[in-house]
């Protein structure tokens, strides 16, 4: 039997992803399930780290719901991947108990969410420079590196952000294999980073699209509520006689990522040879987000309900990735002596 390679990837519980994440996250993890026989993909929902910003259970809960059902939508197959929460899959928080008795404090003291909460404190002056950082902050790429190695994940296909994370869970990987190796070591998981720059959409406001700017296009906003936003995307005030520059304007820019290469070249013609408005971009925009978008928010909506097959679909994933989880505790509990 040939060796299988694990893919695996977490997503963050926190609200109704964006075209943005579409192009840069979600449609490149999907492309990777389709990579190979011998791939196993796994997609897990990262809802114990969401617990450090979602306070609010009622939120939560929607927030897990709507993220597995756009992965869903999107096109994930969940009899040819495993798709599951986190929270169902306890042996994860098992072997972040052991991996934090083989990490250093002063690697998480170096972490970048860390520091950049310690910086915060910093310039507004506080004497407390730990102040509202909680443990699961500062814990965070512990829970991170369970989440890696608890399924032996050969690869982790992540933004560029996450690049710090992925090089402690394999540092985490090295402390541990070197002081147990003997009986079990974890593969050493890499990660997966998309290439370039292009594929980072700007938002209606022109910074990089996020739900932290609040700039974002929600991916299955029902028709008439993205119509509305589409048009308030503000554009400069060229008169429509007058030549424009594509490259300038948001409308063009995410137009650029969703329709064909053609229709891309036609509307960019009419924009440089003046007499077309950004208007006419816009309902062009529109109706391309529109097409891309209308079958797949047909099956997210069925998916949210409250009686969809979803919570069924996320116990089977569970169930599957509970026994690989299983299977390594085992080896891991046999190695440090707990068996
Ligand atoms: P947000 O900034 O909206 O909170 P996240 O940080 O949760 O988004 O990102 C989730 C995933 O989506 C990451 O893999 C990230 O690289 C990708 N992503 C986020 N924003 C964009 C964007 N504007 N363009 C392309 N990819 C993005
Ligand atoms: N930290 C990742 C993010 O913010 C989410 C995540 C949690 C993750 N655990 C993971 C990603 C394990 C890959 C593998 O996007």
């Amino acid at each position: 039997m040939a060796a299988t390679t694990t893919y695996l990837t977490g997503i963050q519980t926190s609200g109704m992803p964006h075209i943005g994440n579409y192009v840069g996250a979600i449609q490149p993890a999907l492309t990777l399930a389709d990579s190979g026989p011998d791939v196993e993909s796994m997609y897990f929902l990262a809802d114990y780290h969401s617990l450090n910003s979602t306070k609010d259970p009622q939120k939560l809960r929607e927030d897990i719901r709507s993220v597995a059902a756009t992965w869903l939508a999107c096109g994930l197959d969940p009899t040819r991947t495993i798709l599951y929460r986190q929270s169902g899959v306890p042996e994860v928080f098992e072997l972040a108990t052991i991996l934090s008795t083989v990490t250093a404090k002063g690697l998480m003291n170096r972490a970048h969410a860390y520091k950049a909460a310690r910086d915060r404190n910093a310039e507004a002056g506080s004497a407390d420079l730990d102040a509202g950082v909680n443990m699961g902050l500062f814990n965070y790429p512990i829970l991170m590196a369970a989440d890696i190695l608890v399924m032996e994940t050969n690869y982790v296909p992540v933004g560029r952000d996450q690049a710090q994370h992925i090089e402690y869970a394999a540092d985490i990987a090295g402390a541990f294999n070197h002081l147990y190796g003997e009986n079990y070591g974890f593969p050493v998981p890499q990660g997966r980073y998309p290439e370039g720059e292009g594929s980072v959409l700007p938002g209606i406001d022109g910074r990089k699209m996020s739900k932290s700017y609040d700039n974002h296009i929600p991916i299955f906003l029902p028709e008439n509520r993205l119509k509305k936003l589409v048009r308030r995307i503000p554009t400069d005030s060229t008169p429509v006689a007058e030549p424009k520059d594509p490259d300038s304007s948001v409308p063009f820019r995410l137009y650029e990522q969703f329709a064909d290469a053609d229709q891309v070249a036609a509307m960019r013609k009419r924009l440089e040879a003046g007499g077309t408005g950004w208007g006419e971009v816009k309902d062009a925009l529109f109706e391309t987000l529109n097409a891309t978008f209308a079958g797949m928010r047909e099956r997210y909506e069925q998916l949210v309900a409250a009686d969809s097959e979803l919570d069924d679909i996320l116990a089977d994933g569970a169930e599957r990735a509970r026994t690989r989880a299983r299977a390594t505790l085992a080896r891991v509990r046999y190695a440090i002596g707990m068996d």
